[in-house]
């Protein structure tokens, strides 16, 4: 039975349908969630979907739908919901908006991937279209382990939910939870399995970081400024550097954590995401074809790091006890779910080439690690030194290089470093930052990745979605480093304390150059 719907319209506005609104109007759809009794429902999807209610986002006609084992009514799981977009949506819950969002949440307690059961999806789905308007547009959103996404596209397939034999009417998309495979092999396999059900463009494979406003900002940065792009190459650009700092250990996800490491968790997807949007070339539009062929340029120029070359081109780390914060802190080997001798890498920094002629020679430097002493995700421009020094008060070496800073977490912004004169007599310098930061200047409550995301797919816009392409070649290039750390077992481990940054290795890497990190 399908409890009552409403259409979203019945209660409030929605300003896309009037025509003052820019964009298109969205289609009715329905999201289906599997996986909907998990965490990243709870504090993530649901709580986003909600927001973008209540910001008259949604298309008129709108519905959810959650499935996973754990037995619920449709009345039950709202409950669940509605104290999950308490806890995790950001503001206070205007009491009428849930209401009406309420209405057109729906639960089908199964194990979808349960072969020997049949789904009550589809008839749910069929019902839930004719009561809320929603025409047969789906989007499936998986949100489960992902040991289980080639069963679920696999049987959305052969349920004739999505892919040929599905009914006629209504288009039919997939988003796609990270991680996109734990190699290269199983990444070609899902994507594989994948392109069986649906094309490429259903295709929505999440990297949340493209979600970040901050990151988006990135190409309107480059692109929308006239003056930046001229220097954006090796005639002014020394180096780049990457930076995604946690204070946070591995939490409860010691288990995942363990099979996956800095490598898989943070530098095959976001970080290689951040390293794209900084060196690609400009796209002839802005739409998903011509950004995400661009995209993949850089990584088919991207220099393979060959085992060989491993210890000249990568360090590695993982913490030991030590203090963030001011707060003492275990080692990772003593956080639940970790084995005591563990060999994975909590902490991976790697020097990256760019093999064409806008970046020849000019090193992509990056990093990321949990329990490092800061919460700080930043990418820094690092200017070459001016060609003549002219103040002799200033010795050479303290006449700093300009560096362009965007700050993706926290304090949101962009700053640029120059050298100032002090005011005094005689002609001394300092370097100085010219300051911008997103929250002072719009004043605007900025979306959740995940509201930007899920917005971007029911709108049918892959441009902030990885292509399976990508995923691959992304995958093809840390293959080398982690296999061979795999094979390679750490004699130091743990090698650098909780709260400091990072081991000594990630230092050498890049004073083998005569560089050092910055300072963050
Ligand atoms: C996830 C990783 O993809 O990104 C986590 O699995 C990591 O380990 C997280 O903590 C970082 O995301 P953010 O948005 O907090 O920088």
């Amino acid at each position: 039975m399908v409890a009552t719907a409403a259409t979203w319209s019945d209660d409030v506005t929605n300003p896309l349908r009037d025509g003052s609104h820019l964009e298109q109007p969205l289609d009715p759809c329905v999201v289906v969630i599997f996986g909907a009794s998990g965490d990243l429902a709870k504090r993530k999807l649901v709580p986003a979907l909600f927001n973008l209610a209540r910001d008259n986002q949604l298309p008129a006609g709108f519905a959810v739908v959650g499935v996973a084992r754990s037995p619920m009514t449709d009345e039950s799981f709202r409950e669940h919901m509605h104290q999950a977009v308490t806890e995790f949506g950001g503001e206070a819950v205007s009491e009428t908006v849930w209401g009406g969002f309420a209405r057109n949440l729906f639960y089908v307690a199964e194990d979808f991937a349960n072969t020997r059961q049949p789904s009550a999806l589809p008839s749910r789905l069929a019902a839930i279209d004719a009561q809320c308007g929603t025409r047969g547009n789906h989007v499936f959103y998986l949100a489960m382990p992902p040991s289980v996404y080639p069963d679920i596209v696999r049987l959305l397939g052969e349920r004739s939910i999505a892919g040929p034999a599905a009914p006629a009417g209504g288009w039919k998309r997939i988003i796609i939870e990270k991680p996109f495979g734990r190699d290269l092999s199983s990444a070609r396999a899902l994507n594989e399995t994948t392109l069986h059900v649906f094309a490429e463009d259903q295709v929505f494979r999440i990297d949340h970081y493209l979600g970040k406003e901050t990151v988006q900002n990135l190409l309107v940065f480059r692109f929308g400024n006239g003056i930046f792009e001229p220097i954006w190459n090796r005639r002014y650009i020394d180096h780049v550097q990457i930076t995604a700092a946690e204070r946070l250990g591995v939490e409860d996800r010691g288990a995942y954590y363990e099979e996956a490491g800095a490598v898989r968790d943070m530098i095959q997807n976001h970080i290689l995401q951040l390293l794209c949007l900084v060196a690609m070339e400009p796209p002839a539009a802005f739409d998903a074809e011509a950004v995400r062929n661009e995209k993949v340029k850089v990584l088919r120029a991207l220099r393979p790091i060959t085992p060989n070359d491993i210890d000249q081109f990568a360090a590695r780390g993982q913490y030991a006890a030590g203090s963030v914060a001011g707060t003492p802190v275990p080692a990772y080997r003593g956080e639940p779910g970790v084995s005591p001798q563990s060999t994975t890498e909590t902490y991976a920094a790697v020097k990256f080439l760019i093999d064409n002629w806008r970046w020849a020679d000019v090193p992509f430097y990056v990093r990321s690690g949990k329990r490092l002493p800061k919460q700080v995700t930043e990418i820094s421009i690092q200017f070459r030194r001016a060609p003549h020094l002219l103040f002799g008060g200033t010795p050479a070496d303290r006449l700093e290089p300009n560096v362009l800073a965007l700050r993706i977490q926290p304090d949101e912004g962009i700053s640029l470093k120059f050298v100032a004169k002090r005011p005094g007599t005689g002609l001394r310098v300092r370097p100085v930052n010219m300051d911008f930061r997103y929250g002072s200047a719009f004043g605007v409550r900025t979306p959740s990745a995940y509201e930007t995301l899920l917005l971007e797919c029911i709108r049918g816009d892959a441009t902030l979605f990885a292509r399976g392409e990508w995923v691959e070649q992304a995958w093809a290039h840390v293959m080398p480093l982690i296999e061979t750390w795999q094979n390679v077992e750490p004699s130091d481990f743990p090698n650098h304390e909780a709260g400091s940054w990072g081991p000594q290795e990630a230092d050498a890497l890049l004073a083998r150059d005569g560089r050092v990190w910055r300072r963050l």
